[in-house]
């Protein structure tokens, strides 16, 4: 094995309420003078994170109520976003790409729009450079508010410092892609970046449609392990998989993660794989923690990192002036 394991980081996958710890949680009540429900740092800590026998991802996003109450005012989604990239940074960040959907920050008062400015201000005063991903959410009354998420997304989006892409994120084993054909392909077509959870909860078909719909990475992407078309498709068209290992195993994406997950797998099959958080503060872990996790777990070595932070910058959605300064920050 030569060289050594990587220190500095790179997170695409990051939703901006799974990643507000305690701490965070409790700066954002005393600023915006909101009660918390719970006295101690451990109640709070058992109120945010998701306990080990958590048995589906369906379980695992009710985590984020609490969280989201606390994100609904200008200066708490401002201040969420600049803590948990400072968060972030601290933990050896160099670049993160934060999501969230507009549509869930809006129940006291604010419209989409004010939302994703409030959270434009919070990346102003970030600590490290990152960008802003926009959720569409799963489900089967909110058609209007995806719309206007992605017309949002249109309006604001820029080749760094801003809102970059768009993603669909919710229960995907309830609400399949296919029910969102129509709005993705429209924001593909508007040249809107597109980023969607697939394979995750849902079967490999959610890669194959993810990908016809102009997708260029895919959130998870672990269950097309074993579908050799499906692998072959996503290698051929060079998509870009967001794994985390963490989240999969705490959603019981994959039960036994020694001898299913499929990372070195997908690694030796040529895929372009990397590695994030997904939710760090629901899972309790941070993206250092991952990727020590993947070197005693499955072996990794350095060079499958350095290869991994390589795919990362690669499919950033980010200015090649930004990919070039990481290359040369991460000794790429
Ligand atoms: N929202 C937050 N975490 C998520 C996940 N792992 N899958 C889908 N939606 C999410
Ligand atoms: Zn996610």
């Amino acid at each position: 094995m030569n060289g050594k394991f990587v220190s500095k980081y790179i997170d695409l996958h990051a939703h901006l309420d799974g990643s507000i710890t305690v701490e965070i949680l409790k700066k954002l009540a005393e600023i915006q003078q909101l009660e918390l429900p719970v006295a101690t740092d451990a109640e709070l800590e058992k109120l945010i994170t998701v306990s080990e026998n958590c048995q589906s991802l369906n379980e695992f996003l009710q985590c984020f109520e609490l969280p989201g109450k606390y994100m609904q005012t200008e200066i708490g989604i401002r201040e969420a976003v600049k803590l948990v990239l400072a968060n972030m940074a601290a933990g050896g960040v160099v670049y993160a790409e934060i999501r969230f959907a507009p549509q869930l920050h809006t129940f006291r008062g604010l419209t989409q729009e004010e939302v994703i400015q409030a959270a434009l201000a919070g990346l102003k005063e970030a600590s490290i450079p990152a960008n802003l991903i926009l959720c569409c959410m799963r489900g089967d009354d909110n058609a209007a508010q995806n719309k206007e998420t992605v017309e949002l997304a249109k309006k604001y989006l820029v080749a760094d410092g801003g809102v970059v892409a768009v993603d669909l994120a919710g229960a995907e084993a309830l609400f399949p892609n296919e029910g969102f054909r129509e709005l993705l392909q429209a924001a593909h077509e508007a040249g809107i970046p597109l980023t969607i959870h697939s394979g995750e909860a849902g079967g490999p078909e959610n890669v194959e449609s993810a990908i016809e719909m102009g997708a260029l990475r895919v959130g998870h992407g672990v269950r097309i392990a074993g579908n050799d078309r499906i692998m072959q498709l996503v290698k051929e068209k060079g998509i870009t998989l967001e794994m985390a290992p963490t989240s999969n195993r705490q959603t019981k994406t994959v039960v036994d993660m020694k001898a299913e997950y499929p990372l070195k797998q997908f690694l030796q099959y040529g895929l372009k794989v990397t590695i994030n958080t997904d939710d760090m503060a629901v899972e309790g872990t941070t993206l250092a923690d991952e990727f020590r996790y993947i070197e005693r777990e499955f072996g990794i070595t350095p060079e499958e990192e350095k290869r991994m932070l390589g795919n990362a910058v690669a499919a950033a959605f980010t200015s090649e002036a930004r990919k070039e300064e990481l290359r040369k920050v991460l000794a790429l």
